[in-house]
């Protein structure tokens, strides 16, 4: 049975592995070994990685792949990717390849406000607090100077602050809702800081607020914190070309992959079931370089899925047409990123990520990380639509079926030639590794 402890997180790194070790494995040396085995030998390094959380006891790793041939604006990249799903990156370049011959990637940074909201319950008439809020707002902004400053003198700060009556939801609940320019810093902590500076002057400033009552002047307040949901901090990514243009694939008619396609994502603008796929298809390519340029990837993933239900049903994020003989496709999302701040300037891979990416604003890095979302969605429906997914979803996957059952280099060699014409199933791989084993 495993045990509780307290102090945990006062023990030597050491001390929590042989502990990790004793309570739950039953091979107690195997598990000490693999916990180890990622240890990096650089102890600067390690400790790096040791400290960016608690109770650390060992390294977890995802491969960073970079897919090639983005153009973006004009602009060559090669975009980096941390994801451990087989197929991405290879999907990503597909796409990124294709469209390189067709004009690229055209994007648009449509707004970067950031939003966060200081919650509070006041018993007591609307006028009074609405009297005191209009009042007290420039000492709300003033009382952030210390914060504010660095951030204002690189053009950001403080844009707004309003007071929200939320009192049909629930009785007495009203909110401080601010918005802010955060320039290449995501801004979390920085708004943070500003928001719990809000509700501080706020709280104290009541008190001496000569038109309220007694009662009144006693604001609770239940929390301040940012609001991941960013429905105005908005990219859009684009790729276009000529109808006629749609041809990759010798058996369909570019007219044909083209409507084929368009139904495709009607299909996921009104179906949930199909959205939720389609959008994690989308948020393949996404997570993964946000995880590579050391950014939030829940934060992320969060914002983009309440923007799919902002109209009150979940709905896909990209759109298609044909208009005129020429094939649009689109993706619209909220991306709250940073190119400075956080892991930015701390995680060796994150920082070679964003010098590979040009070193990027936050605002042009909007942009790629949309693209890598539109891209991996084209990658998918143009699979989907036409041989079906799992034909190259298996053909990525075959290394790891190989090298679940320990092949060897030859062996991988051998597989990887028959596989080009023959189609990949866990069975079939399985098949051909027992029966070469057998006739060597
Ligand atoms: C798999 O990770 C992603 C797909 O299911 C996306 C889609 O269906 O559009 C292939």
């Amino acid at each position: 049975m495993s045990k509780s402890i307290s102090g945990f997180s006062k023990l030597s790194k050491s001390k929590k592995v042989d502990w990790i070790v004793d309570s739950y494995f039953s091979n107690k040396e195997d598990a000490k070994n693999i916990i180890k085995q990622y240890w990096n030998t650089n102890d600067k390094l390690q400790q790096l990685h040791d400290e960016f959380i608690e109770n650390t006891i060992t390294n977890y790793y995802l491969p960073l792949g970079v897919a090639p041939n983005f153009l973006i604006n004009g602009t060559l990249y090669t975009i980096p990717m941390a994801i451990e799903e087989s197929s991405v990156v290879a999907a990503a370049s597909k796409a990124a390849k294709f469209w390189l011959n067709r004009g690229g990637f055209k994007t648009e940074v449509i707004s970067t406000i950031k939003v966060g909201q200081v919650h509070f319950m006041y018993q007591g008439n609307f006028e009074s607090l609405n009297a005191f809020f209009n009042l007290v707002k420039p000492q709300l902004i003033d009382a952030t100077d210390y914060i504010t400053k660095n951030m204002v003198k690189r053009g950001g700060g403080i844009i707004d602050i309003q007071l929200i009556d939320k009192t049909e939801a629930i009785s007495g609940y009203y909110q401080l809702h601010a918005t802010f320019e955060t320039m290449d810093a995501m801004g979390a902590n920085f708004i943070n800081s500003c928001l719990e500076q809000f509700a501080q002057t706020f709280k104290i400033q009541a008190q001496q607020f000569d038109g309220f009552t007694a009662a009144e002047k006693n604001i609770d307040i239940i929390m301040s914190i940012l609001s991941n949901y960013v429905p105005e901090c908005l990219v859009k990514a684009e790729v276009s070309c000529k109808v006629e243009e749609l041809n990759a694939h010798s058996d369909i008619l570019p007219e044909e992959f083209a409507a084929k396609f368009i139904q495709a994502v009607k299909i996921a603008e009104i179906e949930p079931y199909r959205a939720v796929t389609h959008n994690k298809g989308i948020m393949n390519g996404i997570d993964a370089v946000v995880l590579a340029t050391g950014n939030d990837f829940r934060a992320v993933e969060a914002g983009v899925h309440a923007y799919a239900s902002r109209k009150g049903h979940y709905t896909s994020l990209t759109h298609a047409t044909v208009e005129n003989g020429i094939f649009k496709f689109w993706i619209e999302i909220p991306l709250a990123l940073g190119t400075v701040g956080g892991l930015t300037g701390l995680h060796p891979l994150v920082k070679l990520s964003l010098e590979l990416l040009k070193k990027p604003s936050a605002k042009t890095l909007m942009s790629i990380v949309a693209v890598a979302g539109l891209a991996q969605n084209f990658a998918a429906l143009n699979s989907l639509t036409t041989t079906g997914i799992q034909q190259g979803h298996m053909k990525m996957h075959l290394m790891n079926i190989l090298n679940q059952f320990n092949a060897n280099a030859e062996e991988k060699a051998t597989l990887a030639t028959h596989f080009k014409t023959n189609p990949v199933t866990h069975s079939a791989v399985v098949e051909a590794l027992h029966k070469l084993r057998v006739n060597n």
